[in-house]
């Protein structure tokens, strides 16, 4: 087993954003465009391993035109959350989980595995400098940001022999623009996202690339999401652009689709940890676009949600499909399921309510 590798050196920002300012951009972050003082850096190169490990000022990365990500897009990336306790600290939630899914990624793109406890690691010093980016406002996090890419300076089809693992971090509101308490979901026939044997389960920069046509297709039909079928059969629901999906039913339990394809959601995991430990009983089991609608149409589906580190759980109101759609429980209301599991969860994360699984780390 890796050790940690190597110990940060902090190299703090010469003129970070005054404080008057920061305020100023933590009351209405939006999402994913105001950034912190600082970031993480980490070289790795054959030979010598991971070396190098800083907190710096947050700056651009001279880049080489011929570094290997920008031309076969050797990348992955990972998602998660900080937030403010009321003592002045901050919280995680399943930072270890995180790390494992990097590195399997990172195997599956042929890329160095970073060792877990330097993930956690990296992450935690981040949030320690820039501590007082966490915004306080009602449903508001820190979202970080850890991603590494191949960054020799080579045109030939191979693994790189050298990567940067970086980590940012931006505050951040609601993921869903809006306002509304449900969100509209566009169900792609033309595009899939992942096929067996594929990167589907990896968090890697190409695959939001595919996915960007099969949104822009969902937001022209006045969608909030794109909904991806299996690219085998185009027939059973798979995930969201950026989410995986749930689905609730009169007899009171849950579905959700198998892993495989999908990307292995933590916030998927821990909304099936969470039911189960609430007598919810939960089945990860194939569900068709036709049994969605049919359900829909019936009754016997109550509700369905999308959930993810940025959407949280999100309900989902209306389906379009390109030969028409469907409400789901009246299309305008989170449920009584959906609400109960998005309390337990972010209740949890935000440190008001007690952490059976042993979830939430604090900084
Ligand atoms: N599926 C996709 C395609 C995603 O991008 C995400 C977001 O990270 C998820 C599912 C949910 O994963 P998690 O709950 O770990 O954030
Ligand atoms: C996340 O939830 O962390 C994601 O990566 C999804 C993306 C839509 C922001």
């Amino acid at each position: 087993i890796p050790g940690p590798g190597p110990s940060f050196a902090l190299h703090p920002h010469p003129s970070p954003v005054p404080a008057e300012r920061r305020a100023e951009l933590l009351a209405n972050p939006g999402f994913g465009r105001v950034f912190t003082d600082h970031m993480v850096v980490i070289n790795y190169s054959e030979g010598r391993g991971w070396h190098d490990a800083r907190v710096e000022a947050r700056a651009p990365i001279p880049m080489d035109p011929a570094a290997a990500v920008l031309h076969y897009a050797q990348e992955i990336f990972e998602g998660m959350k900080a937030y403010a306790t009321g003592n002045g600290g901050a919280s995680l939630f399943r930072p270890e989980a995180n790390a494992r899914r990097f590195a399997e990624s990172a195997a599956r793109l042929a890329m160095p595995a970073l060792p877990e406890d330097l993930f956690v690691e990296s992450v935690r010093q981040l949030v320690a400098v820039d501590r007082d980016w966490i915004p306080t406002t009602a449903g508001a996090s820190l979202y970080l940001r850890p991603f590494m890419f191949a960054s020799e300076v080579f045109l030939g089809v191979k693994p790189s022999a050298e990567y940067l693992y970086m980590v940012i971090a931006s505050p951040v509101g609601r993921y869903f623009k809006g306002g509304a308490e449900t969100v509209s979901v566009w169900v792609s026939q033309d595009y899939t996202r992942a096929a067996p044997g594929g990167t589907g389960a990896a968090k890697c920069g190409g695959n939001y690339a595919a996915s960007l046509v099969a949104q822009a297709e969902a937001a022209r039909h006045g969608c909030d999401q794109v909904v991806f079928l299996d690219a085998a059969e185009r027939r059973w629901v798979e995930e969201l652009g950026g989410m995986n999906i749930f689905f609730a039913f009169d007899d009171g339990s849950l579905a959700t689709p198998p892993l495989g394809t999908i990307l292995p959601g933590i916030t998927r995991d821990s909304v099936m940890a969470l039911a189960r430990r609430d007598g919810i009983p939960v089945r990860e089991e194939p569900y068709s676009l036709d049994q969605w609608r049919a359900d829909a149409a019936s009754g016997r589906l109550r509700e369905a949600f999308a959930c993810g580190t940025a959407a949280v759980i999100t309900p989902i109101g209306t389906v379009k499909t390109p030969d028409g759609g469907f409400a789901i429980g009246g299309g305008e209301n989170a449920g009584e399921i959906t609400k109960r599991l998005r309390t337990a969860l972010t209740d949890i994360q935000r440190g008001i309510a007690p952490d059976p699984f042993g979830w939430v780390q604090t900084v």
